[in-house]
């Protein structure tokens, strides 16, 4: 069967890139990136794409007048690589409603917290001030509204005590790394509906579908 193609949008680090870059290795894995877009430069990501093989673009945004522009400029660059799914992964710009109404259903995040805790920046600052005992992260269909949108996988980890942002934030990360590949993965194998703005998957092994901390075997 013909894998999915992904574009992967990143402005940094690109570790969850690396995740995915890594499960597309596997030839059984169904999908493959075809496209690593960075709205900067210097995206140490970039390295992570070429070191793979992988055609990357820069489309920077402070060379657009409006934030419109810049974002057909990325769905421009998508169309011709084409991807017929768009992954977010430490990707820094809000995107707006032509953009995401252009990619509606097409289009995924993955955030670090168990949302609907914890929208927009600052997560394991914010989960640490809050004392909760449990944190995550949360691989997520992008609405209009930031950091909202029907939930795919969503993984969850200990706060343990003498946390700092450092350890959380590292606790939380090597679970990004396991739901993203798989909230991929169950997209590309055609399991992954919307019903009524919540994600319906199908044929899942655990018992009732169950999504915490669900290795990537589900
Ligand atoms: C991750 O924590 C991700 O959840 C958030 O931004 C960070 C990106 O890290 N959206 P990396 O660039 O994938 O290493």
């Amino acid at each position: 069967m013909a894998r999915l193609k992904l574009a992967v949008l990143i402005s940094g680090r690109g570790s969850n890139l690396q995740a995915l870059i890594e499960a597309c290795r596997d030839p059984a894995y169904p999908a493959e990136i075809v496209l690593v877009l960075a709205n900067e430069p210097d995206a140490l990501g970039l390295e992570r794409a070429k070191a793979a093989n992988i055609p990357t673009r820069v489309v920077d945004h402070r060379n657009f007048s409006d934030r419109p522009a810049f974002e057909a400029a990325l769905t421009t660059a998508i169309e011709a690589a084409g991807a017929r799914l768009v992954c977010l992964a430490g990707f820094m710009r809000l995107l707006g409603e032509g953009f995401v109404r252009r990619w509606r259903d097409r289009l995924i995040n993955i955030h670090p917290s168990l949302l609907p805790a914890f929208r927009g920046l600052h997560t394991h600052e914010r989960a640490l001030a809050a004392g909760v005992r449990v944190a995550g992260c949360t691989v997520h269909f992008v609405r209009e509204n930031t950091d909202q949108g029907p939930i795919i996988v969503q993984a969850a980890v200990p706060v343990l005590p003498g946390d700092d942002v450092g350890r959380l934030a590292a606790r939380v990360l090597v679970q990004e790394h396991v739901v993203y590949p798989l909230a991929v993965r169950l997209i590309a194998e055609g399991r992954v509906t919307i019903v009524a703005e919540r994600v319906v998957i199908a044929d899942a092994r655990t018992p009732a579908g169950a999504l915490v901390n669900p290795g990537p075997e589900l």
